[in-house]
């Protein structure tokens, strides 16, 4: 299948950034609606074959408006903590549904859809559940021949700008000694370019069609050596205090009250289950996953050594 033109929703987040500069690269011209247009154009303007768009997604319309003389969708639209109870169902579960009727409506065939590794409708999280929804949706759209839909299933992604491995990275400058609840989840972390490079090549690929993959990078790491390896490799190494049950539960809800939310009881729910794949890299697409260990040093160093040269200038 021939694709020239993409429309991307969520494409002002991490992943999407990264999407759009694979997609830029491979000459495809791409749409990114937003909420902010200033905030995602600082990031995504380099790019010569990249439009950003003030969007409300949700308004009546707009996303037909939107995807309409697209060759395909790409929706990755996702939050990991509501503002609102139901924020999870309106944009894991309600979205997706919404995007599958504009492609038709528009008479837009193809729909990459970014789900979450884990996401069950039995999943011990609200998280997990509402992303099952919304993944079954567009299968079930596929299988009735209303879009050609594929699904992606991550375990956690890092990178560049990301918010997992930056953030303890970031965290960890500020802590001398890490109380870490749920210190034994085990993740299998997959790079952002992996995964960008894989959306981008599923596009126009017909074995593709009607597939759900897992992305997973070739290790399984606890959450405790994650940190210790931000740490490692941001040049902060702390004493990392591994919380029991209680305490992990108790450190979540306090967070949930503060103003940066970090992590909530939801969140917990969701590293009770082991985040890791069940199977090796999917055989379609044609590249290895990176080693965490090799692409980690050459972001978080540089990302933390920032915030000190900003402390310095301005005299903290
Ligand atoms: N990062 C990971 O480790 C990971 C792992 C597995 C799955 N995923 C999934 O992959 C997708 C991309 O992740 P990411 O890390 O790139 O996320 P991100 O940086 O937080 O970006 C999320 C994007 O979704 C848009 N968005 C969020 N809430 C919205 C809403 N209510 N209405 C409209 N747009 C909204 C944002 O657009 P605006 O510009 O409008 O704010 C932003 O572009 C998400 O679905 C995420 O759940 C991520």
């Amino acid at each position: 299948m021939l694709i020239r033109n993409v429309v991307i929703l969520g494409g002002s987040g991490f992943v999407g950034r990264h999407l759009a500069r694979v997609l830029a690269e491979r000459g495809i011209e791409v749409t990114v609606p937003s909420r902010n247009r200033e905030r995602a154009k600082e990031q995504l303007i380099v790019l010569p074959t990249v439009n950003v768009v003030d969007a409300n997604i949700h308004a009546d319309g707009v996303l037909e408006a939107l995807v309409a003389g697209a060759d395909a969708v790409v929706n990755l639209v996702g939050i990991l903590h509501e503002s609102r109870r139901g924020d999870f169902d309106r944009v894991h579960a309600e979205l997706p549904q919404r995007v599958v009727a504009a492609c038709q409506r528009a008479g837009v065939e193809r729909l990459v859809h970014m789900s979450a590794l884990c996401a069950d409708a039995q999943a011990p999280s609200r998280y997990l559940r509402s992303r099952a929804q919304g993944e079954a949706s567009v299968m079930r759209a596929h299988a009735s021949g209303a879009v050609t839909a594929t699904a992606f299933r991550p375990s956690v992604i890092f990178g560049q700008g990301d918010s997992f491995l930056g953030l303890f990275a970031r965290m960890l400058r500020f802590m001398p000694i890490v109380p870490l609840g749920s210190p034994g989840a085990k993740f299998q972390p997959v790079w952002v370019d992996d995964v960008a490079r894989a959306f981008a090549d599923a596009l126009g690929d017909p074995a593709s069609f009607g597939q759900r993959y897992e992305l997973c990078g070739p290790k399984v790491y606890t959450l405790r050596e994650l940190v210790e390896l931000a740490g490692k490799a941001s040049g902060y190494r702390r004493r990392i205090v591994g919380l029991g049950k209680t305490m992990s539960y108790l450190q979540a809800l306090a967070m949930e009250f503060s103003p940066l939310t970090v992590l909530t009881r939801d969140n917990l729910r969701s590293m009770s289950v082991d985040n890791v794949c069940g199977c090796g890299w999917p055989e379609i697409f044609a590249f290895k996953p990176s080693v965490l260990e090799a692409i980690s040093p050459t972001y978080l160093m540089a990302s933390t050594r920032r915030y000190d040269i900003f402390r310095a200038r301005a005299r903290r």
